[in-house]
C-alpha cells in the first residue's frame, strides 16, 4: 500500500482524491491539506476515510509514513512544494504546470537527480491518459498512419475564466493550451523546432485588459520536417470541444468529442447529435483516475512515468515560445529560450 498525502483541496485536489477513493486500490490517503480548507471538504475528507485534515501542507511532508505527495495548489507554488517534497523523500505527481520559468523547474529536475533515493515525478498532462488520445497515439506508434506530415488539435473551452484568473494564470498559452503543445509532441512522437502564434481578443474585453487574449492559433514545425497546427478558444457556446488529426503518408487517424451518447436523430428537419461532453471535468475523469493509477504503479515498480519533469520543462519551453512569438509577432524557434 502507497500512503499519500494531498497538497491543494480545491478543484483538482478534489478530483485527484476521489479518483483515488473509487479506483487506485494500491493507494491510501493518509491526509489531505489546504490552508483555506472549506469545512464541507474537510467534512467530506472525513466522511471518506481521510484521517487527516490539515490547514499545514508540512505536516504531511513531515509525516514518514507517507510515501508520494500530490501537488495540488495554485500554480504559483508548484516549484517551491516540489523542492520542499524532494527534500522530504516523497515521490511526487505536479499538476501541470510545475511553474512558469524555466529556471525554477531546471532547479526541480537538478534536485530531483541529486536526491538519494530514487523518487518518482510525475507532471499532470492527463491528455495523455485520455483513451481517444491514446489510442490516437498507440495507431502513430504503430506506424499504421506512416510517416506524420501533419497535426491538428483543437482546443476550445465552453466558458472563459474569470479575468482575474487570466492575469495570474500565466495566460492562454501557459494555462490552457499547454496541454495541447504536450498532445502535439504526444501524437507526433516529435520534438516541435519553430512555432508562430497569433491571438486576438473576442470574448471578453476584460481578459485582453488583463493582458491576455482569448482566441488563438499556432504553427508548429516538428522534428521530423511535419507542420502541426493548434486553434484555442476560451468559449465554444456548445460545450467543450477537444478533437485532433495526425495525417501521414499511409492514412490519418482522427478523434471526436465523448458526448453522452453517440445517437443522431435524421428526421425530415435535419440530422442531430448530442454536444460535446461540457468542460474538462466531465470529459477527462477517467483520464485523471488512469494519470493517478500509473503514478502509483511507478512508485511501486519503481519505472517512468510515460509524463515526467522533462515534459513539464518542455512544455513550459513552447509555451513561453508562444507568449514571445505573439508579443514580438514574428516565428520563435524553441532553442531561443
Ligand atoms: N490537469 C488538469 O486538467 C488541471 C485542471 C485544473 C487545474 N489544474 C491545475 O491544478 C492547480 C490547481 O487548480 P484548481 O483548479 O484546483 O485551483 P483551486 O483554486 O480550485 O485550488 C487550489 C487550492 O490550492 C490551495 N492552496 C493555496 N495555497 C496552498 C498551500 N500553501 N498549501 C496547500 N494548498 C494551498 C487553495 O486554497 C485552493 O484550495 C493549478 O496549477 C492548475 O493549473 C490542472
Amino acid at each position: 500500500m502507497i500512503n499519500v498525502g494531498i497538497i491543494g483541496a480545491g478543484r483538482i485536489g478534489q478530483v485527484h482524491a476521489k479518483s483515488i477513493l473509487s479506483g487506485v486500490p494500491q493507494a491510501h490517503i493518509l491526509a489531505i491539506a489546504d490552508p483555506y480548507m472549506k469545512p464541507a471538504v474537510a467534512e467530506w475528507a472525513k466522511a471518506s476515510g481521510i484521517e487527516n485534515v490539515y490547514t499545514d501542507y508540512k505536516k504531511i511532508l513531515e509525516d514518514e509514513r507517507i510515501d508520494a505527495v500530490l501537488i495540488c495548489a495554485s500554480t504559483n507554488l508548484h516549484a517551491q512544494l516540489s523542492l520542499e517534497a524532494i527534500a522530504a523523500g516523497k515521490h511526487i505527481f505536479c499538476e501541470k504546470p510545475i511553474d512558469q520559468s524555466v529556471e525554477k523547474i531546471e532547479e526541480v529536475k537538478a534536485a530531483l537527480a541529486a536526491s538519494p533515493k530514487k523518487l518518482i515525478y510525475q507532471v499532470g498532462f492527463n491528455r495523455r491518459y485520455d483513451h481517444n488520445y491514446r489510442a490516437m497515439r498507440d495507431a502513430v506508434a504503430a506506424g499504421k498512419i506512416g510517416e506524420v506530415q501533419y497535426v491538428r488539435v483543437s482546443s476550445r473551452d465552453p466558458e472563459p475564466p474569470p479575468a482575474e484568473y487570466a492575469a495570474v494564470s500565466g495566460g492562454i498559452f501557459m494555462d490552457m493550451m499547454i496541454h495541447d503543445l504536450d498532445m502535439v509532441r504526444y501524437l507526433s512522437g516529435q520534438e516541435v523546432v519553430e512555432l508562430y502564434a497569433q491571438g486576438a481578443c473576442l470574448i471578453d474585453p476584460a481578459i485582453g485588459e488583463a493582458g491576455d487574449v482569448d482566441t488563438a492559433t499556432v504553427t508548429l514545425k516538428l522534428s521530423n520536417g511535419a507542420l502541426a497546427t493548434i486553434d484555442g478558444s476560451r468559449k465554444a457556446v456548445y460545450g467543450y470541444d477537444q478533437r485532433g488529426e495526425v495525417f501521414g503518408s499511409k492514412g490519418c487517424v482522427v478523434n471526436a468529442n465523448d458526448s453522452n451518447s453517440n445517437i443522431v436523430i435524421s428526421t425530415v428537419d435535419g440530422v442531430t447529435a448530442e454536444k460535446p461532453l461540457w468542460f474538462f471535468l466531465e470529459r477527462y475523469m477517467g483520464s485523471y483516475q488512469a494519470e493517478v493509477r500509473e503514478f502509483i504503479d511507478c512508485i511501486i515498480q519503481g519505472k517512468e512515468p510515460r509524463v515526467g519533469i522533462e515534459d513539464g520543462l518542455v512544455s513550459i519551453k513552447l509555451a513561453l515560445a508562444c507568449s514571445k512569438s505573439l508579443r514580438e509577432d514574428r516565428p520563435v524557434r524553441v532553442d531561443e529560450l
